[in-house]
């Protein structure tokens, strides 16, 4: 019986002790929901672009380049981000990176933009329709053959 109580309260100390730890999790995931989870543009500039866009690799617009931007930006946001999107010559699909989200990769070209002398945000869910419109003409001039 002394034994039977003992190992109770064993188990008692195990699941007080597991509790918080379940809550702690139970929060982790809570925050990587898809409304919290998206990344700063210039968290995902510095990890996905950077490495081809500091140095000007393949002739990737330079970082901070006003002169080289200008016209970029002057192409206006939706149209810019869902041509990159898509790829430019050497400028790969997404960035080359498979899983980076629409939003995400868009956040990282508004950054580049801005630290380019430009005013873009991170696009709001209006923007994010122009962009998506913008990559599906791009797909369709891309399939019958324009450039
Ligand atoms: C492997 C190298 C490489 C990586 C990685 C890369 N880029 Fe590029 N990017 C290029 C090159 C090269 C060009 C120039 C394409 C051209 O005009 O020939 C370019 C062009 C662009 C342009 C201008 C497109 C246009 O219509 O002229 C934007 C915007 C851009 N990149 C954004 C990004 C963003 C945002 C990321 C990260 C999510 C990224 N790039 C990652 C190589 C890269």
């Amino acid at each position: 019986m002394l034994r039977l109580i003992t190992s109770q309260q064993f188990l008692m100390r195990i699941v007080t002790a597991l509790v918080p730890a379940a809550g702690l999790i139970a929060s982790a995931s809570y925050a990587q929901s898809p409304s919290t989870s998206l990344k700063s543009g210039e968290s995902v500039y510095q990890s996905v672009c950077m490495h081809c866009h500091t140095q000007a690799i393949d002739g990737a617009p330079k970082f901070g380049d006003k002169k080289i931007w200008a016209p970029l930006i002057e192409e206006g946001q939706a149209i810019l981000t869902g041509h990159a999107w898509v790829g430019v010559r050497k400028m790969p699909p997404k960035g080359g990176k498979a899983d980076l989200s629409q939003e995400e990769f868009a956040r990282a070209v508004a950054f580049m933009a801005r630290a380019a002398g430009g005013d873009w945000t991170d696009p709001d869910a209006d923007m994010m329709k122009k962009i998506r419109h913008e990559e599906e003409k791009r797909l369709k001039d891309l399939k019958n053959g324009k450039d």
